[in-house]
C-alpha cells in the first residue's frame, strides 16, 4: 500500500469531489442509523434511483423501528414488491424485532453485535457503524471494488476468497478516521457515477492523477471479466382460475424460494410436454383438481439472477371439484380489485398488473 502522506491526498480528495458533487438522498438527511440500515439494505443489488421512492414509501409506512417490529410479514413484503430478493425485506423484519426487543429499540453501535442480526453482514454493518455512528469502518461492496482494483491494479490469483480478502484489507487501510462515513459513500458514488464499468469518465475522476491502471494505460482490463455460467432457462404454465367475480391465487410455502409471497398455480414444462398438458398436469397435482383452458392470456419473459423464465398464461374458467392444495401455505379465491394487497414474485405481477389493466375481461 501507499505511504501516509499518499494516503492522504487520495482521502482529500475523494472528499472534497464527494462534497461538490454527491447526489441527494433522502437517507442523507441525517445520521440516525435506522434510515441508514434501511437504504443500505435496499441499496443492495437496487440503483439509488430506483430506491428512492421505495424508501420515502417504506419511512412514511415504518417510521420507526418500533412501527416496523409490529407490523405483519404480509404489510412488509407488500412495501418491498418489485425490488427482488425478498430475504433482505424478511431479514430487515426479524432484526427489528430482535432490536427492540433486546436493544431496547436502539439500534447496536458494535460490529460484534451488529453482525449478529438477521440480514446484516461485513458490508452493511461496516456502512451502518462508519455512516451513522462515525467509526472508522470499512466497506466493500461492487462499486468499491472496482475502484479498488484500478486505483492499485489488483487482480485475482485465481482464488476469489483470496482476492476479496486483500480488498478488504485496502478498504480497511483506506478509510480515514475523520468522516469515515462519507468516505465510504464516496468510494461507492465514485464507483457509481464515474468509475464505470464500461466507459470509465477518468477525465472528470478526482483520483485520475493517483490511479495506478489509468496512469499505466489498462483500465479496461480492471477488474478482469468474470466468466459467469448463463442464467438457466425454464419454462412455466400458470393458470389464471376464475370464479364469478374472483380469481384464484395461492401463497408459496415459507423458507423456500420467494417464500410467503402469493402466485397463480402452474409449474414447470417437462420437455415431452405442450403447455396445455403441462398446465393441467400441475393444475392436477398442486390442487387436486381438473381443469378446463379457455384460451392463452399472454407470455411473458422474466429474468431473476438464477434464471430466465417464460411464464405461459391460461385463462381457465373453474369447472369443479375440491379443492386440495397441499404445496402451499394457503389458497384463497380473491376480487381482482384486491389482487393488489397481495405480495407476487415479479413475473406474477405481470399477471396481476395486465388482469388488473382489462378488469378480468378476457
Ligand atoms: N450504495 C450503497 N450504499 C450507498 C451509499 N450510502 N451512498 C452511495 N451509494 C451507495
Ligand atoms: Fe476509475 Fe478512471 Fe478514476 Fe481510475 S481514473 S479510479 S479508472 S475513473
Amino acid at each position: 500500500m501507499k505511504s501516509t502522506a499518499e494516503k492522504r491526498n487520495l482521502q482529500k480528495s475523494l472528499l472534497g469531489w464527494f462534497d461538490r458533487e454527491q447526489r441527494d438522498m433522502p437517507w442523507r438527511d441525517n445520521r440516525d442509523p435506522y434510515p441508514i440500515w434501511v437504504s443500505e439494505i435496499m441499496l443492495q443489488q437496487t440503483q439509488v434511483k430506483t430506491v428512492i421512492p421505495y424508501f420515502e414509501r417504506w419511512m412514511r409506512s415504518f417510521p420507526t423501528l418500533k412501527k416496523l417490529a409490529g407490523s405483519r410479514e404480509e404489510t412488509v413484503l407488500k412495501h418491498w414488491e418489485g425490488l427482488g430478493y425478498y430475504s433482505r425485506a424478511r431479514n430487515l423484519h426479524k432484526a427489528a424485532k430482535v432490536v427492540v426487543k433486546e436493544y431496547k429499540g436502539k439500534v447496536p453501535d458494535t460490529y460484534d453485535t451488529l453482525i449478529q442480526l438477521p440480514g446484516i453482514g461485513r458490508y452493511t454493518a461496516g456502512a451502518i457503524l462508519s455512516i451513522a455512528f462515525d467509526q472508522q469502518v470499512p466497506v466493500l461492496d461492487g462499486n468499491v471494488k472496482r475502484v479498488l482494483s484500478r486505483l492499485f491494479v489488483m487482480q485475482s490469483n485465481g482464488v476469489p476468497a483470496v482476492h476479496e480478502n486483500r480488498l478488504w484489507e485496502t478498504s480497511t487501510e483506506l478509510v480515514p478516521g475523520k468522516r469515515p462515513g462519507d468516505f465510504n459513500q464516496a468510494m461507492m458514488e465514485l464507483g457509481a457515477t464515474v468509475c464505470l464499468p464500461k466507459k470509465p469518465l477518468c477525465r472528470v475522476c478526482p483520483l485520475q492523477k493517483r490511479c495506478e491502471a489509468q496512469q499505466r494505460g489498462v483500465v479496461d482490463q480492471f477488474p478482469a471479466p468474470k466468466v459467469r455460467a448463463s442464467a438457466k432457462k425454464i419454462e412455466v404454465s400458470a393458470a389464471v382460475i376464475t370464479r364469478g367475480g374472483k380469481v384464484y391465487i395461492q401463497q408459496r410455502l415459507h423458507g423456500g424460494l420467494m417464500g410467503g409471497l402469493w402466485e397463480f398455480p402452474g409449474g414447470k414444462r417437462e420437455p415431452d410436454e405442450t403447455e396445455e398438458v403441462c398446465l393441467k398436469r400441475e393444475i392436477k397435482e398442486e390442487m387436486g383438481i381438473p381443469i378446463s383452458i379457455a384460451k392463452k392470456l399472454m407470455t411473458i419473459k422474466h429474468s431473476y439472477t438464477q434464471f430466465r423464465v417464460t411464464l405461459n398464461v391460461f385463462w381457465c374458467p373453474w369447472k369443479s371439484g375440491r379443492i386440495r392444495a397441499t404445496q402451499c401455505e394457503q389458497w384463497k379465491w380473491v376480487k381482482y380489485e384486491d389482487l393488489s394487497q397481495y405480495t407476487f414474485p415479479a413475473a406474477n405481477a405481470k399477471i396481476v398488473k395486465s388482469l388488473l389493466s382489462n378488469g378480468g375481461k378476457f
